[in-house]
């Protein structure tokens, strides 16, 4: 399952989509009309892309080819210092095996590459992936963020909800900065018959609560706002999303120092190359020229893909949640502030994170969250089909071959040298009342609480 942006195709409850649904087919609209306009209207034609796997491959520098292969079982690596080392992958481990493997990686917090790279500054750049278990996206992404400058100070943090030794052995083998792997302890991969998983005494989502109380079953007095339980599948990108942020600002080691920017991406991302460059000279500006910003979002939905315009410009704009989802970045003090009003975000019933820091900001931050948003974007999602596509003849690939053009032929255009601000016409959004609900179980609002407060 994909977490975050791909969400808002999937929201379910009914009454909410009329009016939510109202505005987000607007938005839809005019962001297929835009996209459509940037693929078709621009000098270059991608309508006779080539997406086979040779013309991808033959985009990527031969150097980094080796993240793309998937590996033998056994294999060998040869890292850059020159040394090498064999790595050997079993069979999958059963749940005890994982979970114990988990345990460990939380507890021992190894930094690979630590070593060969400085260690991280107060202000260096630490960029957290949250995954699931896409590997051939995150593949992609790895490429991308290889490519650019700037990486080699960096902090990757890889926050996992999904155990696989491929996965890991794919992001053990990263060369080119300091990586971390931190794993959520509570998936539904490892509590498949309880809870966070589907407990089978959890009431099914569609009974009546009279039913369910006459039934006993273990959540019949918590219904969501729409009358439906708990979808233990659809809960856990919230809970992860949660998670990963307490543990990175609030109990690893290695960021305990770190007051810099920290920029959430998700596995089906892919970032330009010049994507550090622009959070730099973002930051330097929103610093200077933007007192009351304190998000810097670096993808976002509504775009031409117009570089040759817009390569420089950022926009201003109060956050919403699902236009700046994307490549959002901000520091501790703007999560200090956020995790103050964890009940907000743990309690609202919305299963989406996005929606719930919506909630966060709109009635409970002193400061609402704004944004700086780049308006040529240096984050994009590969992880859904060209929308032009039907879904039967739509391949994943499309879009990360849609993405290598698109950036090919903006590439002297980035590298801006100042920006230039805008601000944003947007009309206030109106208030979200009732959430999209998926989230009424109090042990969901338990458990999202308890991260804040524990680990
Ligand atoms: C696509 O690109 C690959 C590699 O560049 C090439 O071998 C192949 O012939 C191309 N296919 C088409 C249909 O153009
Ligand atoms: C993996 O391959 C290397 C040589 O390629 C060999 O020495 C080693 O024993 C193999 N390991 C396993 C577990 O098969
Ligand atoms: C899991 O695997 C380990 C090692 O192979 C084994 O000792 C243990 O009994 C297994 N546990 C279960 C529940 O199958
Ligand atoms: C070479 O690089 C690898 C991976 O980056 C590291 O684990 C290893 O310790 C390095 N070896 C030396 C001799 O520096
Ligand atoms: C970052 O560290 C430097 C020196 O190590 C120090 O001078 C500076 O005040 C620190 N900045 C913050 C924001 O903590
Ligand atoms: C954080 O700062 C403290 C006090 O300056 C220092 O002792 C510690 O080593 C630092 N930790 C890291 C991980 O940089
Ligand atoms: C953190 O972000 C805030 C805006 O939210 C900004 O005012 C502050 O200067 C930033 N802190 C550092 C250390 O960069």
């Amino acid at each position: 399952m994909s977490s975050g942006s791909s969400q808002i195709w999937r929201r379910r409850n009914g009454t909410t989509w009329i009016r939510a649904g109202l505005v987000i087919f607007i938005l839809v609209f005019i962001w297929l009309q835009l996209n459509f306009l940037s693929f078709t209207g621009s000098s270059q034609q991608y309508s006779e892309l080539n997406d086979s796997n040779a013309a991808i491959l033959s985009m990527v520098p031969a150097v980094l080819h080796k993240f793309l292969s998937p590996r033998p079982k056994n294999f060998t690596v040869t890292f850059a210092n020159g040394t090498y080392a064999n790595f050997f992958y079993a069979s999958a481990p059963n749940i005890s095996e994982m979970k114990r493997n988990i345990a460990q990686y939380n507890r021992q917090q190894i930094v690979h590459n630590e070593n060969i790279f400085e260690p991280l500054q107060n202000d260096s750049i630490v960029i957290v992936v949250q995954i699931h278990d896409r590997i051939t996206y995150l593949r992609h992404l790895i490429v991308s963020l290889a490519q650019a400058p700037g990486i080699s100070q960096a902090l990757l943090v890889f926050s996992h909800d999904y155990y696989d030794e491929e996965m890991n052995s794919l992001v053990q083998s990263i060369d080119f900065c300091k990586v971390i792997q931190i794993f959520y302890p509570y998936s539904i991969q490892t509590h498949p018959n309880e809870f966070p998983g589907e407990d089978p005494s959890d009431c099914p989502r569609d009974m009546k609560k009279d039913q369910a109380l006459i039934k006993k079953c273990n959540n019949a007095l918590y219904p969501d706002v729409y009358g439906h339980y708990r979808e233990a599948k659809f809960t856990q990108t919230k809970h992860h999303w949660w998670w990963k942020a307490n543990r990175v600002f609030n109990q690893l080691d290695v960021t305990r120092n770190h007051t810099g920017l920290v920029v959430l991406l998700e596995e089906d991302h892919y970032v330009a190359e010049d994507f550090i460059h622009m959070l730099r000279l973002m930051e330097k500006t929103y610093k200077e020229s933007c007192k009351h910003c304190n998000v810097l979002s670096l993808g976002t939905y509504l775009k031409t893909y117009n570089y040759y315009a817009d390569s420089k410009k950022v926009e201003i704009s109060p956050w919403i949640s699902s236009k700046h989802n994307m490549g959002m970045a901000f520091n501790r003090s703007t999560w200090m502030h956020i995790v103050e009003c964890a009940a907000y975000f743990c309690k609202y019933d919305d299963y989406n994170w996005d929606w719930s820091l919506q909630h966060v900001s709109q009635n409970c931050l002193k400061q609402k969250l704004h944004a700086m948003v780049a308006r040529a974007p240096r984050v994009f999602h590969i992880g859904e089909c060209g929308v032009h596509h039907k879904k039967n003849n739509c391949k994943s690939t499309s879009m990360i071959s849609k993405v290598q053009q698109v950036l090919k032929t903006a590439k002297r255009h980035l590298y801006p040298d100042y920006l230039v601000l805008t601000y944003s016409t947007i009309l206030k959004k109106t208030k979200l009342r009732k959430g999209n609900g998926g989230w009424g179980d109090r042990r969901d609002h338990k458990l999202c609480i308890g991260m804040t407060i524990g680990g």
